[in-house]
Order: C-alpha cells, then sequence, then structure tokens
C-alpha cells in the first residue's frame, strides 16, 4: 500500500546518505580519492582515524538497523516480501546513492545493521568470521566476504524458512568487493591496522 511504499523511500533515501563521505568532507578530505575510495568505515578509519572510523560505522549501520527492526519487529501485517525489500533498500541506498549519482559503498556496516535488526544471532556469526579472518590476516575485504557467506549458510541452517535475501546478499556483497577480490589476488590488498599498531 500507499504507506509502505512511503516507507521504502524513506528506507531508501536514507541508506543513501552518505555518511562516511560527509564526515571525510567535514576534515577537508574527499574519502573517495584516497586509500581504496570507499566511502565505508574502513577507509574512513585508515584515512582519519578511530573516532571518524566509528561514526562512520555507527551512522551506516543505523541505516540498515532501523528499517529492518521496524519491519521485523514493530511494523505488523508485512509480508514476507515486504520484510525483506525494506531489510535490502537501505543497502541499495548506500551502495547506489541517488547523492552520489548512483556510486556508494560496499554495504557491509549497513547490512550488518540491517542483521542486527532481524536477527542478533546472525551478526554474532558475522562479527565471529570476521575476527577470525581479520585478525591474522588485516584484510577486512576478506573478512566482510567470508562474514557474510557465514550468515547465509548459519540462517540457512537455523530458520525456518529457505533466505532467499541473504543469499542474495552475499552475492551482492561479494560483488561490490570485485576489486578488493582483484587486490587480494595480486597481492596488493590494503591491510588495515588496530590503533594502537599505527605508525605516528
Ligand atoms: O566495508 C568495506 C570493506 O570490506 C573493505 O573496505 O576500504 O578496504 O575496500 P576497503
Amino acid at each position: 500500500n500507499y504507506y509502505y511504499l512511503l516507507g521504502l523511500v524513506g528506507a531508501y533515501l536514507y541508506g543513501a546518505m552518505p555518511f562516511g563521505y560527509l564526515i571525510a568532507l567535514s576534515k577537508g578530505v574527499d574519502i573517495r580519492k584516497i586509500g581504496s575510495g570507499n566511502i565505508g568505515t574502513t577507509n574512513v578509519y585508515r584515512a582519519l582515524g578511530v573516532v571518524f572510523g566509528a561514526m562512520t560505522l555507527l551512522l551506516d549501520l543505523s541505516k540498515g538497523f532501523i528499517p529492518s527492526y521496524l519491519a521485523f519487529h514493530y511494523f505488523s501485517g508485512l509480508t514476507p516480501l515486504q520484510q525483506w525489500l525494506l531489510f535490502l533498500a537501505p543497502i541499495i541506498g548506500h551502495c547506489f546513492s541517488v547523492f552520489l549519482r548512483f556510486k556508494g559503498g560496499k554495504g557491509v556496516a549497513t547490512s550488518v545493521g540491517a542483521l542486527l535488526g532481524f536477527d542478533i544471532r546472525l551478526v554474532l556469526m558475522f562479527v565471529a568470521v570476521w575476527l577470525v579472518t581479520f585478525l591474522p590476516t588485516r584484510w577486512v575485504s576478506l573478512g566482510s566476504i567470508l562474514g557474510i557467506w557465514s550468515v547465509f549458510i548459519f540462517a540457512f541452517a537455523i530458520l525456518p524458512f529457505f533466505p532467499w535475501a541473504l543469499l542474495f546478499l552475499a552475492f551482492f556483497i561479494t560483488w561490490r568487493h570485485k576489486d578488493n577480490i582483484r587486490r587480494l589476488m595480486a597481492g596488493s590488498e590494503n591491510k588495515t591496522f588496530l590503533p594502537w599498531e599505527q605508525k605516528k
């Protein structure tokens, strides 16, 4: 119905808010021209440090969390398709932002926010696989890709229905990382270090 469509457009537009880009711009930096060129938490953190990275992370998480939480735990009477479209809308917004000429980020933080609004167990799975991947390698991108696939497999195992949207999401996030995958295979992927490991 009409209100649902309004909500869907709202979720897309909130997802399209390029918080990482704006936060970096407030420091006089065009984040799209630095490091990986991505507008997400990882690149903002590498360029501007932990405070600005954390701000980007929280805002990008909120983009996914709010519509997903409302869809699955607040609004009643939505069909599963309507719920999952609300889940995906901010992720699509983040990656194809109307404010950035339909360019955008890779959708990882926004997806994790959306997963948090749906079922926290899937986020715990993501974080566990992400840590196990990231800590020995320092490659955020590889942690993101393996994390999102583990979420789909775990969801498939524990949910009473086939999680089509999460299968789509796993393919989508992998595709958004195509440049990272190329760099990983070439051995030139950016490494990301923890705050206390950074050189002065
Ligand atoms: O969320 C994006 C992350 O997986 C990779 O970021 O900047 O290293 O390409 P980046």
